[in-house]
């Protein structure tokens, strides 16, 4: 195998485990700058509470699902496996890490074929960055090599400039990434979603997206699991080329989620995903109540799966558990909005700091 692929492999394996062992969150998460406006008068029973939701036409459980994060080592496999049987059982999608190893490498196809061989109803999501439609000759081969190796019901395309700029080894080939988006969204026949991985989609970037054709934005926004701070760790200090840690310079920079999902919402009138900081079910109400379709989560499954990075173990129960744990803080924060559908949470009342709103206004 070349050193570029062997590198790539490790470097996956290198982002769970430090994720896993140190957290590499965000210093602020704005989403607790959200409250929700709770009705004191009930109108409705719990046990009437409707938490089904629709997206790409397909019925869903919840209004979450698991975002993309591994494959391409049997580490990986062992946790795709366990989150997909998760999600089938929970009938909630699942996202995959991005699946660049497996392109140049049919071995490790497996680690994340595996998610498919659970369920043919498995809403899955494929993953690839832009940078590896960029550079290749032909993306659009790229990306229908994705969707096919898993069957996937949609594929990710995930926006992470910050990170690649901040990676003394990044690739950045950025210029034609638009027209390339394009070309994929017109030739594949399952639809696309652009993703940012923690540094959010801007007002801007929004008017730009309402022209293409794309399935759903991902908004990827500040305030969770943070790339800067990934990379920041990662540095041999011995060939670094600057004076400062790059990642440590930015790992702040970024779009709050909650300011991404309203952007989305008012800007492009696309359909949303909100990742980036979502660890309850009641960030989960407060997102659909800004607008997003659905929430995302990763970083709280990675720990929940796995624990230890250091053993083999993986845990369903674990993830179950936090399903559950969502799903019931889901009814809650419904029955205070007095809402039995997760349709009627667009009307509901939300108020945000004025810090936050400084971000809107
Ligand atoms: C261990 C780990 C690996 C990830 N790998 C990918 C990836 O390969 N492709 C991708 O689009 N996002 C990846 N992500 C980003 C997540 O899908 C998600 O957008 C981000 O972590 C924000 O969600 P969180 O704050 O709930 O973790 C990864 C996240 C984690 C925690």
């Amino acid at each position: 195998m070349g050193d570029e692929k062997q590198l790539h492999e490790d470097r996956k394996m290198e982002h769970v485990k430090i994720i896993c062992e140190k957290g590499m969150q965000a210093s602020r998460n704005w989403i607790d700058d959200v409250y929700l406006h709770p009705s004191a008068i009930p109108s409705i029973d719990p046990g009437d509470i409707d938490t089904s939701c629709m997206l790409f036409g397909r019925k869903f459980d919840a209004p979450f699902y698991i975002a993309g994060m591994t494959g391409g080592h049997p580490k990986s496999k062992k946790i795709n496996e366990v989150l997909a049987r998760a999600c089938v059982k929970a009938k909630i999608p699942l996202g995959l890490g991005s699946q660049r190893v497996a392109l140049d490498n049919d071995t490790l196809v497996e680690t994340y074929k595996v998610a498919r061989d659970v369920s043919d109803d498995l809403f899955l999501i494929g993953n690839i960055g832009m940078s590896q439609l960029v550079k290749s000759k032909n993306p659009v081969v790229i990306a229908k090599k994705c969707v096919d190796m898993i069957k996937a019901n949609a594929l990710a395309i995930h926006f992470n400039k910050l990170q690649e700029l901040v990676q003394p080894e990044g690739d950045r080939a950025f210029a034609k990434v638009m027209d390339i988006v394009e070309a994929v969204a017109y030739a594949l026949k399952v639809p696309i979603i652009l993703k940012e991985v923690g540094a959010g989609f801007s007002r801007s970037d929004f008017e730009i997206l309402k022209n293409f054709r794309i399935g759903a934005v991902d908004v990827g926004g500040y305030g969770g699991t943070n790339f800067a701070l990934v990379e920041a760790e990662r540095v041999n200090e011995e060939k670094y080329p600057y004076t400062r840690n790059m990642g440590e310079v930015f790992k702040d920079c970024g779009i709050p989620t909650p300011v991404s999902v309203v952007f989305s919402k008012k800007y492009a009138r696309i359909p949303t995903l909100a990742t980036g900081g979502i660890r309850t079910g009641l960030d989960v109400v407060k997102m659909l109540c800004l607008g997003a379709d659905m929430a995302g989560l990763a970083y709280p499954f990675l720990i929940a799966c796995l624990n230890d990075i250091s053993s083999d173990a993986t845990s369903i129960e674990n993830c179950m558990k936090e399903i559950e744990t969502i799903k019931a803080e889901i009814k809650i924060a419904m029955c205070m909005l007095n809402a039995k559908r997760v349709g009627d949470l667009g009307a509901a009342m939300v108020h945000m700091s004025q810090e936050l709103l400084g971000w809107i206004d």
